[in-house]
């Protein structure tokens, strides 16, 4: 194994980016900080994502509470089945989950085994902690969602939630009508997922508290083509569909056209969003030569998903790891909450022309009715002339409580009605991205090593955008008024809104070394030509090279560069 995982991490904690959190007290696997420059590639990272799914899409954000009623979990399916497998070693009590076993030793995508499986192929294997051989082990459901209380002494219970999507979820009906009820629409959010992972031992991988980035787009059942498919109709990604993985072969290229048209991919709307990940995940500098979509099987696939794909990236350390999910989740989440609230969650789509159509209306004969149903009577009529008849009468619900009303307690008509459109529950696709996955492996795939005039240099690749420093200003020596032209020129750079971090400390050489360990794209250094010409050089990291610009250009210059309009290789052809 290489040891690129431990330099990246080192590297991590040393700089600034990333550490277990609260050390002080003996951390807690599951739990990390972001110190000062992780904390701002992230909010970079996020604001990416913003300007994809928010600004591009139009799918505005919203934001939830990170602590959600029971009711809600109940809806979701959460408090009945969002449990992993775990098992205990008998030798030393340290808790595993048992499908990680089952790979371990060799068997893939365990996590579709029942528990008798598990326990089985658990068996014959070494527990990682205490290396004795597990034998007879039982496997179990560990639910993941961490449980509270809400209110002093109340017996409310209540959940942080496992994911951001069911505010967008239960927020339904009022998103609906923000979108003045035009389908499609969707809603996003940005922000803390919870879970209580059974032993997480994979760093910033399996997290207890992570930031998820996630979409919820409504869609019309009967029009899953994207509106702006084109966009990414020629779009090509690798693809390991189920076909290369049941048979164990290679990821295959495809645009999302074709993946379309072959039915590789169920239909427009997870193809677009697959191109938009790929897109997104090589912006802020995931490699992609490391990087694939892979499909889950049907038995690893939620029942209810027509689709649903992975974006994986190749860790040094973890293999493949998944770090987007994208699903199309048909009507199952608002099914689910409409039968739990009572709210329909459907949206009114009107037809292109009002239609003409032959209805039976039931009329009921309150004669009859009235004094068998009382003062439940009025209720079970209106709900009579919604229902439509059965063979020996019509079942309607009122107050929660169905009643079969046979069919001499009401009269039958044929009416001809104009209906001018129809309820629709909406389907829903689901980007669901996993923030500190995404900021691991742009720190994994980021990382260099190579050796520069005899010496070691470590540079993090940072794409621009992501970087946390923006540009370092030197000073080539710290006299003869190079230094206050130097501040002079990173004040007005930070005024212009980048962040330019200043240092006049030590070798110039050793300064750039530090910038090219945290990933500072370029640094402008001012020397004795400036003072004559009122030029600086621009270095930048990855080539090493410089250019002389006019102090009056270097903000708009670096402007360009970060945002990606600019290449440095244009500066040097200019
Ligand atoms: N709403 C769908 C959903 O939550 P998921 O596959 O469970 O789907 C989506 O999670 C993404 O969240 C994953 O692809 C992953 O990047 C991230 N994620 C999930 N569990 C995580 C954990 N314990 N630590 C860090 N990231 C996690």
């Amino acid at each position: 194994m290489s040891d690129i995982y431990d330099k990246v991490i080192e590297l991590a904690k040393r700089r600034g980016f990333v550490w277990p959190s609260a050390e002080v007290y003996g951390a807690v696997a599951g739990f990390i900080d972001y110190g000062p420059l992780g904390a701002m590639m992230k909010r970079r990272i996020e604001a990416i994502w913003r300007h994809y799914y928010v600004i591009r899409e139009g799918y505005y954000e919203i934001e939830c509470p990170t602590v959600g009623t029971e009711s809600i979990y109940v809806a979701s399916g959460h408090v009945k089945g969002f449990a992993d497998k775990m098992c205990q070693c008998p030798h030393c009590n340290e808790y595993f989950r048992a499908d990680h076993l089952a790979e371990a030793c060799g068997i893939h995508n365990a996590g579709i085994l029942s528990k008798e499986d598990l326990a089985k192929a658990v068996a014959p294997a070494r527990c990682p902690a205490c290396d004795e051989v597990f034998g007879d082990v039982e496997v179990f459901d560990f639910n993941l969602m961490f449980q509270t209380t809400i209110g002093p002494g109340s017996q409310r219970r209540g959940y942080l939630r496992p994911e951001t999507a069911q505010g967008m979820f239960t927020d339904f009906s009022r998103l609906s009508r923000f979108y003045r009820m035009k389908l499609p629409f969707g809603a996003v959010q940005i922000g803390k997922s919870y879970r209580n992972e059974i032993s997480p031992r994979q760093g910033m991988i399996r997290l207890r508290e992570f930031t998820q980035a996630e979409a919820e787009i409504f869609v019309n059942p009967s029009e899953k083509n994207h509106p702006n498919f084109s966009r990414y109709a020629d779009y090509t990604v690798d693809l390991w569909g189920i076909e290369q993985e049941q048979k164990d072969l290679p990821a295959i290229k495809k645009t999302m056209r074709q993946a379309v048209d072959e039915g590789i991919i169920a239909n427009e709307y997870i193809a677009y969003y697959l191109a938009l990940t790929h897109e997104l995940l090589v912006t802020i500098g995931i490699d992609p030569a490391r990087m694939r979509f892979r499909q889950h099987l049907p038995d690893e696939r939620a029942h209810y998903a027509i689709d649903c794909w992975d974006a994986e990236v190749l860790s040094d350390r973890f293999g493949w790891v998944e770090t987007v999910g994208i699903a199309d989740r048909t009507d199952y989440d608002l099914r689910a909450h409409s039968k739990e609230s009572g709210d329909s969650m459907t949206v009114f789509v009107p037809f292109a022309e009002a239609r003409k159509e032959k209805r039976l209306r039931i009329v009921a004969d309150m004669g009859t009715l009235g004094p068998k149903y009382r003062g439940k009577a009025k209720k079970i009529a209106d709900a009579l002339a919604e229902a439509a008849p059965g063979p020996d009468g019509a079942d309607v619900v009122v107050d929660g409580e169905t009643y079969h009303i046979p069919g001499d307690l009401y009269t039958v008509s044929e009416e001809e009605v104009e209906v001018r459109g129809v309820e629709v529950r909406p389907h829903v696709i689901e980007p669901s991205y996993g923030i500190d996955r995404m900021i691991y492996g742009v720190l994994e795939h980021a990382y260099d090593e190579e050796m520069v005039e005899g010496e070691e240099r470590r540079v993090m690749h940072f794409a621009p955008c992501v970087a946390p420093v923006q540009v370092a200003v030197f000073p080539l020596v710290n006299k003869d008024g190079l230094d206050s032209v130097a501040r002079e020129i990173a004040i007005d750079l930070q005024d212009g809104g980048i962040l330019a971090d200043y240092d006049d400390n030590g070798a110039i050489g050793r300064r750039y070394r530090r910038q090219d360990e945290i990933g500072t794209p370029f640094a402008v250094t001012i020397d004795y030509e400036t003072k004559e010409k009122g030029t600086v050089t621009l270095r930048d990291r990855d080539s090493m090279e410089q250019v002389r610009l006019p102090i009056a250009d270097v903000h708009a210059t670096l402007m360009s560069l970060v945002s990606g309009r600019t290449r440095f290789a244009d500066l040097k052809q200019a």
